[in-house]
């Protein structure tokens, strides 16, 4: 790609405006000053760009650990979105699935609609695990309804989902949804007389949000969460 592109695409200006920068300062490319915006940028380039580090990959991948009080779009009148949070200067990101307004917990934020689209896919069945404080304790019942598949009034059962009590009183639990519906754990709760008082999503296939990463923080993706990708995009990376 060239390089007042790639600028222009990360939220640097328009084209016409970075041409003029870099004939001023230039971009630093593998610790060398290039002033050209016709440079031909490779996605191993190293490219620094008035003291910032800009990737250069075609994709991003954001892990970002969502806040209650935001929603997962990228306009909405009324609500704060998730990208107050994550820089988005192209609008060109965007998350894959979403969380309600008042759910916390991991969401994986990219540009790549390949992989948006294969951990959503619901023959895929990529397992969900959420934590959520209840109004009520569970009981055995609800667990063996929930292992069967609970009927939340759609056309279909919810798949089998696995329920365990996260506390001795059993009003914190933690459940592995494959699905994806709309509000869905607070629904299969509602099935069984039950409220969600607090949601959070730990993780999504194999990405788990750590205790390191604070809420209304994103950060990129580790080496070996990039590899994990592949598992569900034939992108071929380096
Ligand atoms: N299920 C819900 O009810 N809400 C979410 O945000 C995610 C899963």
């Amino acid at each position: 790609m060239r390089l007042d592109k790639l600028l222009s695409d990360r939220g640097y200006g328009t084209r016409k405006e970075i041409k003029k920068l870099l004939s001023k300062q230039g971009a630093v490319v593998n610790g060398a000053i290039v002033k050209d915006p016709g440079y031909q940028v490779q996605e191993s380039d190293a490219v620094t760009f008035q003291g910032e580090e800009v990737s250069c990959e075609q994709f991003q991948y954001y892990l970002f650990h969502k806040p209650a009080g935001c929603v997962c779009a990228n306009e909405d009148h009324v609500h704060q979105t998730i990208f107050a949070y994550v820089p988005n200067p192209k609008n060109t990101l965007f998350s894959v699935g979403r969380l309600d307004l008042d759910t916390e917990g991991l969401l994986l934020v990219t540009n790549d609609g390949k992989l948006a689209h294969a951990l959503l896919s619901p023959r895929r069945h990529v397992d969900k695990v959420y934590f959520a404080k209840l109004d009520l304790p569970i009981t055995d019942d609800d667990i063996k309804l929930f292992s069967e598949g609970v009927d939340i009034g759609d056309e279909k059962l919810c798949m089998p989902a696995d329920l365990a009590r996260a506390n001795e009183a059993g009003d914190e639990i933690r459940i592995t949804i494959k699905e994806g519906r709309f509000h869905q754990v607070k629904r299969m709760f509602e099935a069984v007389g039950k409220e969600v008082l607090y949601l959070k999503r730990e993780s999504m296939g194999p990405f788990t949000l750590d205790d390191s990463l604070p809420k209304g923080v994103y950060r990129t993706l580790t080496e070996e969460e990039l590899s994990f990708l592949e598992t569900y995009t034939n992108h071929t990376k380096d």
